[in-house]
């Protein structure tokens, strides 16, 4: 350790920390402009001056290192005029816009202004203007407040991995700019808007709508893919206007997609807001509660077992996924799936389907073999991750899959699913890699699952995984390198509890097959969009959900849900941890949260003596699975022996498919956001012009 003297105290920190990191340590605040954790050090705004004791000019205490026995004054008068002069420079040419600015209330040039500005100009001459750039529908630019900081460029260049922006022309010129006017080809762009530190680039669907200090902060999960990011939704009135990221080191870091940051306006869209009952007339009608539990129990007399399904969408709450077994279980089905994209996976001990390395292991692989996935698309979080490592620690990646630009170079790539086998038999290339290899890692993707023989594909890296040391049962803790990547927020809950068929040939098509043939005569949707729902006119539909749109069409009673803003709720992430989503707003109209409705229903139909609490709910979830217990500190499961269910399941020929076609319209509520209709858009003419300039 190093210590030294700052304030008048002594510091000790590690070697190599910068002044400004033992500062932070030490809970002695510098202000900074252009400094970030995650990001390289530019050391260019010099708000961070201190004074360094023998040095004869203040110092960047962001890009000054520690050394033993220095005395540093980050406090004195000397360094009050420094960051004063600082300040004032900047504002020479900033714009006296803070009434009409988005970033007013929470801007870092405001709050330093008030500490270290002046009440006077010392300038006459008129102000400079710069023209706003196009960063595409995300970013609304007012480039006249540009500090020139270059958080957004090193950010696109280091994170992002799209060196699209940069600084035009020098000294009072200087613009910031993208090199080809344009939205920006990154799943992560709308993280720009928080790390600029002044009101420059805004969230353009946030713009004008509301001012900081009257919204209602509300830190809850996010459920568009299974990464289970750690966000704070932003409320104005029942509105939700904005979602901006929480820092969680172990899932998200400081960063959230696109999707999980602007698809919150599909919530005000084609929202289900009272159940409706299917009349006699084939018309949907506006009914009570009480009407549409009527029409269910009328419906299901006199069934049998096996004709009765329930099948179960992606962004379902675990306490509703919990109930919806118990009604599933007094109805005695066979038929329950939860795989609307028709994964092959069963379900089994935890760890043959979870991401067992977790995120935090990622850090610690020196090779990444991923399969059938492209993490970009569905987790650009994660990818950022592997990217960072790829940077940082020089870890090499191969791609087993569809080409794609994951924003790193791959070590191999190849698009052939014989390679699988090829690897347990001795590849020239990757079996070399892994042998090589202290900390190997695979990540298996859904795009690899979802073929039909998915089953073999999961087969075959499992043998890889063992035979070639990616789980290390002996090591404490255990490391495990074999990993799923999942893409729906509620598979691995629901797999946790075993919704999923226990015939080998029952899937979610095989079951949509009986209801067209008029075996299964009563349907229950649990915001299930996803699937192709038509030719059910033989079957009654139940629909539960929050969105009108596939499910709903083809229902005959409409439960209306909440949507995940809207309902308390535990939701399982890739890596199998349970977090704890709140309510930022009330649900629209008469619609409930799903473990209400479900309860009601249940004690409705006679399953439960009556209505429960969320507590209650909560109790008997986790007597049902202990790994669902939120209250437990999350663990990662001990490895177990792989049993094949299909072991003679051909491996088909046919090359690996894209599993997104379309990054920004995955699930109801992305679909029904013209924030994503607009980046879409913006994505084809993108794709349109790099066609034409080809
Ligand atoms: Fe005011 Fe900050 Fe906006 Fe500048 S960027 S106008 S200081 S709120
Ligand atoms: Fe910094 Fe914002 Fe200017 Fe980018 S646009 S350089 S983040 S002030
Ligand atoms: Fe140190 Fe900008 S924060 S120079």
């Amino acid at each position: 350790m190093v210590s030294f003297w700052m304030d008048g105290r002594v510091v000790e920190v590690e070697p190599g920390a910068t002044l400004l990191q033992a500062a932070q340590r030490a809970e002695i605040e510098i202000p900074v402009f252009c400094y970030h954790p995650e990001l390289k050090v530019a050391g260019n705004c010099r708000m961070c001056l201190v004074e360094v004791v023998g040095v004869s000019k203040p110092v960047a205490s962001c890009a000054t290192p520690v050394r033993e026995g220095m005395v540093v004054f980050t406090q004195n008068q000397k360094i009050h005029e420094d960051r004063a002069g600082v300040l004032e420079f900047l504002l020479i040419n900033h714009p006296l816009d803070c009434p009409i600015c988005d970033q007013a209330g929470e801007c870092d040039l405001q709050d330093l202004s008030l500490l270290y500005g002046q009440d006077r100009s010392r300038f006459s001459f008129p102000k400079r203007q710069v023209a706003n750039k196009n960063l595409g529908p995300l970013i609304h630019t007012v480039m006249t407040r540009c500090i020139h900081c270059t958080l957004c460029i090193r950010f696109a260049e280091e994170v992002a991995g799209v060196p699209e922006i940069g600084a035009l022309h020098r000294g009072e010129q200087m613009e910031i700019a993208t090199y080809l006017q344009g939205a920006l080809t990154s799943e992560l762009s709308g993280n720009l808007v928080d790390l600029c530190p002044v009101g420059a680039l805004n969230g353009a669907p946030y713009a004008f709508r509301a001012r900081s200090w009257e919204l209602t902060k509300t830190n809850s999960i996010d459920v568009l893919d299974g990464v289970g990011s750690a966000i704070q939704i932003h409320t104005h009135g029942p509105d939700v206007v904005r979602i901006l990221p929480r820092c969680s080191p172990s899932t998200n870091g400081s960063w959230i997609s696109d999707k999980t940051r602007f698809a919150c306006d599909g919530l005000k869209f084609q929202r289900l807001d009272r159940p409706y009952v299917r009349g006699p007339d084939g018309l949907l009608k506006e009914a009570s509660w009480q009407e549409a539990f009527q029409a269910i129990r009328k419906a299901l007399l006199g069934l049998r077992p096996e004709e009765k399904a329930g099948l179960v969408g992606d962004l379902v709450d675990l306490e509703s996924l919990s109930l919806f077994q118990d009604l599933m279980e007094a109805w005695k089905t066979p038929f329950v799936d939860c795989r609307q994209d028709g994964a092959r996976l069963r379900g089994g001990p935890r760890a043959h389907y979870l991401f067992n390395s977790t995120f935090d292991g990622l850090d610690q692989a020196d090779f990444i073999l991923l399969v059938g996935t492209n993490p970009r698309r569905e987790a650009p979080v994660l990818n950022a991750r592997i990217r960072k490592n790829h940077l940082t620690r020089n870890v090499s990646v191969a791609l087993l899959g569809a080409p794609a630009d994951l924003t790193y170079p791959l070590f191999f790539q190849e698009n052939r699913v014989a390679v699988l086998q090829e690897t347990l038999q001795g590849h020239p290339v990757l079996s070399k890699r892994l042998e090589a290899s202290q900390k190997p890692l695979l990540i298996l993707g859904q795009g690899a699952l979802r073929r039909p023989d998915g089953e073999r594909i999961l087969d075959l890296c499992i043998q890889i995984a063992e035979k070639y040391g990616l789980i290390h049962p002996q090591d404490y803790p255990q490391w495990c390198g074999f990993n799923i990547l999942h893409m729906a927020a509620a598979r691995v809950g629901a797999l946790d509890l075993g919704l999923v068929p226990q015939e080998e040939d029952v899937d979610v098509e095989a079951i949509l097959t009986r209801c067209r043939q008029g075996e299964i005569r009563a349907l229950y949707l649990l915001g299930v969009d996803e699937v192709p729902l038509q030719g059910l006119e033989k079957t009654f539909v139940i629909y539960q959900g929050h969105h009108g749109e596939a499910g709903a069409s083809v229902a005959d009673v409409i439960l209306p849900g909440a949507a995940y803003t809207e309902k308390p709720g535990l939701y399982v992430n890739s890596e199998g941890r349970v977090q704890e989503a709140y309510a930022a707003c009330p649900p629209p109209g008469e619609a409930r949260e799903d473990w209400q409705i479900l309860t009601e229903l249940l004690a409705f139909l006679g399953v439960s003596k009556g209505p429960q609490t969320l507590q209650e709910v909560r109790r008997k979830l986790s007597f049902k699975n202990p790994s669902l217990d939120h209250t437990q500190p999350f663990r990662t499961p001990s490895w177990q022996p792989y049993i094949p269910l299909h072991p003679r399941v051909p491996l088909s020929p046919a090359p690996f498919q894209e599993t997104l076609e379309n990054f920004y319209m995955t699930d109801v509520m992305s679909r029904h956001s013209p924030t994503m209709a607009a980046c879409s858009q913006a994505q084809q003419a993108l794709k349109q012009r790099d066609q034409e300039s080809c």
